[in-house]
């Protein structure tokens, strides 16, 4: 059978299902290969029926013959389609105050702490390295304007590799079961009916979309930022990376970080044996130590 012939036939996915493509262990390796230069994401040989999934929908909406031709296309370096490949192999799960004592921590201890620790400054740099669809942000952007004096200069930057993550966050516009994790005193404060296609969907409101600057990022190529931050969320993200390149991208947060500063990662992210730069302060909450 000629190898388009091959990838036309109707065959069974690694999930036992019936797929109208087949995906070799040489298209597999591929796709493996690009998102780890292009994303540092490490994708094993399980994740094939995930590849499969993700990647058969950029086959079928661009009307190729099959996984070798999109190979081809991308191997070209078609800017657009990278793109739209690095989207789709991205995992954006993420929900307002996930991991919420993270929140109570900001709240209760950090916050309080920087403002009695420096009354005159009154200025705080915050920074989501991969935000996802924004709810991380809008989160850490409610729970300053709770604690902070309207006076301070708060500023928080969002970003995301994932271009059309960083479209919606910026949109701020959300399915109003996405919000279920809010007190009913915060959806009030910084929320609105209306603004996407449902009739139910919850806008944030400009005043909280105005502390926010969202930007696409990769956070392993070179950082446009100036000065540094009080405080780094970079939360569910690294699991994803192999440990060199988490030991280097920790290190680039360290110098990305006020000495006083504080970096917060995800439930189950460790630095332990990665980077000696931090001190553990509680489970998955760091201060910069050097
Ligand atoms: C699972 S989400 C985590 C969202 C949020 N931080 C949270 O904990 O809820 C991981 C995000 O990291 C982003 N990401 C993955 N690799 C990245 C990279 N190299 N640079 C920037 N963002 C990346 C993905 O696009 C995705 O939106």
């Amino acid at each position: 059978m000629s190898r388009s012939g091959q990838e036309n036939a109707v065959t069974t996915n690694a999930g036992g299902r019936a797929s109208e493509f087949i995906m070799t262990d040489q298209d597999f390796r591929f796709f493996a290969d690009l998102i780890g230069k292009r994303a540092g994401i490490v994708i094993t040989e399980v994740k094939k029926p995930l590849v499969y999934g993700r990647l058969v929908r950029r086959v079928r909406a661009l009307k190729l013959s099959g996984f070798r031709e999109y190979c081809e296309l991308l191997a070209r370096g078609d800017d657009t389609e990278c793109e739209q490949f690095t989207n789709a192999l991205t995992t954006n799960l993420t929900s307002f105050f996930r991991e919420p004592r993270h929140f109570e921590f900001l709240r209760e201890t950090l916050l309080p702490k920087l403002m009695k620790q420096s009354p005159n400054r009154k200025r705080l740099r915050i920074w989501s390295a991969g935000c996802s669809t924004g709810e991380e942000p809008y989160s850490l952007a409610m729970t300053v304007a709770e604690v902070v004096p309207s006076d301070w200069d708060v500023k928080i930057l969002a970003t995301d590799l994932d271009s059309q993550v960083i479209a919606r966050a910026s949109a701020g516009v959300y399915a109003s079961e996405r919000t279920e994790n809010i007190s009913q005193g915060l959806l009030k404060r910084w929320f609105q009916r209306g603004g996407g296609e449902r009739a139910d969907m919850m806008r944030v409101r400009q005043e909280l979309r105005d502390m926010i600057t969202f930007l696409p990022l990769n956070l392993l190529e070179p950082w446009p930022l100036r000065g540094q931050f009080d405080i780094i969320f970079c939360r569910n993200v690294v699991i994803y990376f192999d440990k060199p390149t988490q030991r280097v991208l920790f290190n680039r947060f360290a110098e990305q970080l006020r000495s006083d500063g504080h970096l917060f990662v995800g439930h189950s992210e460790t630095l332990y044996k990665v980077s000696d730069r931090f001190t553990l302060l509680g489970n998955t909450i760091y201060g910069r130590a050097t």
